[in-house]
């Protein structure tokens, strides 16, 4: 078994198990992949106070993420094709964030369905959505998770048409994925993942595929959802999922204070300041920067989280000391989905809690609660 001591390692095993198509689908960013890059590098700049002779001896990682109790302040983010990294991807990592204390958030995009989670998960997971042109479908997929018991919708606004992801255009990435020989090939090259998938009757967009009408198979999956991504929309329409949609809605996506304070005075219950990981707007600012500015001109009107770029459990420290009550990971879980399925997604958040509550003590804290800009050291 390869000794697996930090993301980076979960990465570069899943990069040796994952044929290349998906997983440069999940290591990829826009156009130069600036803005993915300096997602990482701006936190990794962060430098931390070091702190001694402070009773350190007992402390805690558990936090609230509206208003439930989890073992960090960390969520598995919304990711498309997780099923794709490792066969089943989105009930095993729905598993490994019920065992762990944390929440999951499954994407519209799933190729696991939400009725396929729930079934084989306890705890409720909470359902992400784009605003798509088909209202009846957004409409009747609301409908499906609160009758699964999901109590928090996550609305991703930052999606409003795809950002060109020059890898995936490359490696023939679309729905259905392009199978040339080469591309056969790099899967054969990967017996183990091929065993999974062989294995599994889930390969298609489950959330979707079986429940628009006229959309059965890959082919017409791949033709509807191609217009349905709607460049129109405003906060009109966001108000209309919220006046649709009686449970908590989180609205991800937000990377400027003016935005910030438009869905906070809406009455949403959290925003996510997230650039997408980097994978729209290249060129963006990356989130840990604009975090204190949207957290000063929110203050404390709606819960705010960030995502893009956290890497470890010190990021997780530096995006809470800077504004955010909790956070949400991408990349890192589906590098552990992809390199050990979900025990590779449990190690992901052991290495990710161990990370953070050794750097609480070098920096004195005891609580997550006392994370705040006293822990950062000033630019110099
Ligand atoms: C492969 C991949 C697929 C994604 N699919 C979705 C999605 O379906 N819905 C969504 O809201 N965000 C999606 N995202 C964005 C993530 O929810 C999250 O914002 C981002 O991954 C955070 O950055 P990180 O990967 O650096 O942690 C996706 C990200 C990746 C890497």
């Amino acid at each position: 078994m390869p000794i697996v001591t930090s993301v980076e390692d979960l990465r570069i095993l899943a990069r040796k198990r994952v044929p290349k198509m998906f997983y440069d689908y999940a290591d990829s960013g826009s156009w130069t992949e600036a803005t993915y890059r300096k997602n990482e590098s701006d936190l990794q700049a962060i430098e931390l106070r070091q702190r001694v002779a402070v009773d350190v001896g007992s402390r805690s990682t558990e936090a609230t993420m509206l208003g439930r109790k989890v073992a960090m302040p960390v969520a598995l983010a919304p990711t498309g094709l997780a099923g794709m990294q490792h066969a089943d991807g989105e009930i095993l990592a729905a598993r490994a964030a019920e065992e762990f204390g944390v929440p999951f958030i499954l994407s519209i995009a799933s190729i696991c369905s939400m009725e396929d989670v729930a079934a084989h998960t306890k705890a409720p997971f909470w359902q992400q959505i784009y605003l798509m042109r088909d209202r009846g479908f957004i409409r009747s997929l609301m409908g499906r998770a609160h009758a699964l018991g999901c109590p928090v919708l996550v609305l991703t606004v930052d999606l409003p048409i795809i950002g060109d992801r020059h890898k995936d255009a490359r490696n023939g990435l679309s729905a259905p994925p392009k199978l040339t020989a080469k591309n056969i090939l790099n899967m054969a090259m990967h017996p183990r993942w091929c065993m999974g998938m062989l294995g599994t009757r889930r390969h298609s967009l489950g959330n979707i595929v079986g429940h628009v009408n006229g959309v059965a198979s890959m082919e017409t999956l791949a033709e509807w959802s191609a217009k349905q991504f709607d460049p129109t929309f405003t906060w009109t329409d966001v108000q209309w999922v919220r006046d649709n949609w009686s449970g908590q809605l989180v609205i991800k996506g937000i990377l400027d204070s003016e935005d910030a304070l438009i869905a906070a005075n809406m009455g949403v219950d959290a925003i996510v300041v997230s650039n997408h990981g980097g994978r729209q707007l290249d060129g963006a600012s990356s989130t840990i920067r604009m975090l204190p500015l949207i957290a000063d001109a929110v203050k404390s009107k709606t819960e705010i989280w960030m995502d893009s770029g956290i890497r470890s459990g010190q990021d997780v420290v530096k995006a809470c000391a800077l504004g955010a009550t909790g956070t949400l990971i991408g990349r890192p879980f589906l590098y552990g989905l992809g390199a050990q399925g979900q025990a590779g997604v449990q190690r992901c958040l052991e290495i990710i809690q161990r990370e953070l509550q050794l750097t609480m003590a070098f920096t004195g804290c005891v609580d997550i609660s006392q994370l705040s800009e006293e822990i950062v050291m000033p630019k110099r």
